[in-house]
């Protein structure tokens, strides 16, 4: 297959990218490389099968010869980014998947939306099936990502029913693992970086909020599953095992053997309780379900931001995180 992959620079599109490359696809990796980086793809440009084109997804693109899939990633996807990148997450969400609906349209290829758990919001419900139809407020501080999604959703059903696209939806909840970046705000690659570096542990509340983790390559192995499907989904993807944040920063002190303290900061707003995946329908129609334990996960996750440079470049501290 030749595969697009929108955001194949980034910290889940670039692990597609190898994943693809891997089972002997031929991919082509667009980016603008807002928070995607050259290193996480630089040991793919060797390969015949991958190439990467830097753009901006809001510009309308065209390729030319076959193009099988399209699976767009590409969006601001950290609170760090989006909070600081409002307009930009809106337009990635809006026009980015637009045309990217286009490009999948014009080689009747497969296109796969990665939305995420977001759309639930603050779930009335719990834990999240997709039946939920969500809890989000359309102003609140998280609304630019959240609601983007949602209307993500919204267009790529409406290229399935009108324009007659075969689309796939996928709901990503918080995932983890290698490439992340130590400032990029979300919760394992701040408490792992804290830890290793013997600053405090940020946890915003008490800690009692849930989060469902899911590593990188369990997560990864469900893409190229709805890729190969003619399934519309949508489809959770994530660990169905809830912790607590605060669970989080005791095993990931555990873990690096760090004498780092906790620090409790004001729970940022709108942040959600609780947050844990349904995973039943992936499991039956794509026969994909996570392997890897949390402890396991955070073991690998913690050596390879061991082996990265003391020195980070850093950006600026979160004021919330998901
Ligand atoms: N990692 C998670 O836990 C998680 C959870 C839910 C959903 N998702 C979704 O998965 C996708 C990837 O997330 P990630 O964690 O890899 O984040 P990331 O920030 O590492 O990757 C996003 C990529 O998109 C690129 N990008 C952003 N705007 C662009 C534009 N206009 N044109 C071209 N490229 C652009 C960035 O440069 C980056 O390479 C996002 O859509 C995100 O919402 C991720």
């Amino acid at each position: 297959m030749r595969v697009v992959v929108s955001g194949g620079s980034g910290f889940l599109g670039s692990h597609l990218c190898e994943a693809l490359v891997r089972r002997g696809d031929s991919v082509h990796c667009l980016d603008d490389f807002s928070s995607g980086r050259a290193a996480n793809i630089a040991h793919l440009l060797h390969e015949p099968s991958f190439r990467c084109t830097p753009c901006d997804v809001t510009e309308p693109s065209r390729l030319p010869g076959r193009v099988d899939a399209v699976v767009h990633l590409a969006s601001p996807a950290s609170p760090s980014d989006y909070h600081r990148h409002p307009l930009p997450t809106l337009a990635a969400g809006s026009r980015g998947t637009e045309n990217m609906l286009k490009l999948a349209a014009h080689h009747s290829a497969r296109f796969v939306l990665a939305s995420t758990s977001a759309v639930y919001g603050d779930a009335t419900g719990h834990p999240q099936d997709e039946e939920h139809w969500g809890h989000v407020n359309p102003i609140g501080p998280r609304s630019v990502h959240d609601e983007t999604k949602r209307f993500a959703e919204t267009l790529t059903t409406a290229y399935r029913r009108d324009e007659r696209v075969d689309t796939g939806i996928v709901r990503i909840f918080n995932t983890y693992g290698p490439r992340m970046r130590p400032y990029d705000g979300r919760v394992v690659p701040s408490f792992v970086r804290q830890a290793l570096t013997g600053e405090p542990l940020t946890v915003f509340g008490d800690g009692s909020q849930t989060r469902s983790f899911c590593y990188v390559d369990d997560l990864i192995a469900g893409l190229p599953a709805m890729i190969d499907s003619p399934a519309p989904g949508p489809f959770n993807l994530g660990d169905p095992s809830e912790r607590t944040v605060r669970e989080l920063a005791e095993l990931v002190l555990l873990l690096t053997g760090s004498t780092s303290e906790m620090r409790f900061l004001p729970l940022p707003g709108d942040d959600p309780v609780r947050r844990c995946p349904v995973v039943s329908r992936a499991r039956e129609a794509l026969g994909w379900q996570p392997r890897v334990p949390l402890e396991e996960g955070l073991r690998r996750t913690i050596a390879w931001f061991a082996a990265q440079s003391p020195h980070p470049v850093r950006e600026p501290e979160p004021s919330a995180r998901s």
